[in-house]
């Protein structure tokens, strides 16, 4: 059986699509419109209304998510330390922690180490860490060897539909040669003002997970727009 992380590497660059943008209350029809579409991964932005100012969903939503999508469970929660078990048994595939909100974020990332997938225990976990736009990238040094996946914001966490930030991707290319450095296989992510005019460039720019949410659920043409975002990152 494939692993979380080798099936997350073998779907690069893949597209994660942020749910809390769709039509909640049609959530499974939707999933299943991500699943045709050809989309791999479903990000859930979880928010505490403490690191984040508002607040979103937790771990009975992840529960509910019934799909063969990846779940991208990105936590925007203050010392996630506590709860992170509860997204682990809520079936997680991805669970991604802002270095910001842990006063211990390499204990915490030992902590998921540690950790077994709720459904098959072979799968695995990738462990993941988000970093805001106005945290420098040497914090992640002392992290790489703990780390899967690094996501970097590319706006300030909060809220859907906000502008890309562009000074973004001088961040990828100086996190890209910090993973070449390190030798480890380390997905780079990005999460945040994904729009149809940019994907293209963040693809190209060497992020391996795109995050989009309302940039796909417009509220008009949700599967045509994941179509066109695959299509943009090559994936088709
Ligand atoms: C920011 C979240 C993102 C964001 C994505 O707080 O982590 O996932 O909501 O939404 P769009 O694609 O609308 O910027
Ligand atoms: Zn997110």
């Amino acid at each position: 059986m494939l692993s979380n992380l080798d099936r997350l590497r073998s779907l690069r660059p893949a597209v994660s699509v942020g749910l809390l943008a769709a039509d909640l209350l049609s959530l499974g029809t939707e999933l299943v419109m991500l699943e045709r579409a050809g989309i791999g991964v479903a990000h859930v932005d979880v928010m505490d209304g403490c690191f984040t100012p508002v607040m979103t969903v937790g771990p009975p939503f992840v529960k509910a998510l019934k799909t063969p999508l990846l779940k991208d469970v990105h936590l925007m929660i203050r010392e996630p330390l506590a709860t992170l078990a509860d997204y682990v048994a809520a079936g997680a595939d991805i669970i991604t922690v802002h270095q910001e909100s842990c006063t211990h974020i390499h204990r915490v990332l030992q902590a998921l180490g540690g950790m077994t997938h709720a459904v098959e225990p072979a799968r695995g976990l990738v462990r993941g860490v988000a970093l805001n736009p106005g945290t420098p990238l040497d914090v992640l040094d002392p992290l790489l060897p703990e780390m899967d996946m690094l996501l970097l914001l590319a706006v300030n966490p909060g809220w859907g539909g906000q502008t890309f930030i562009p000074g973004t991707f001088d961040r990828m290319a100086r996190a890209k040669a910090m993973i070449a450095a390190s030798g480890r296989e380390i997905v780079l992510g990005v999460d945040g003002g994904v729009t149809k005019d940019n994907i293209a460039a963040i693809a190209a720019a060497g992020a391996e997970l795109i995050v989009t949410g309302s940039a796909v659920f417009d509220g008009k043409a949700a599967a045509a727009n994941a179509a066109y975002m695959l299509e943009a990152v090559g994936r088709v």
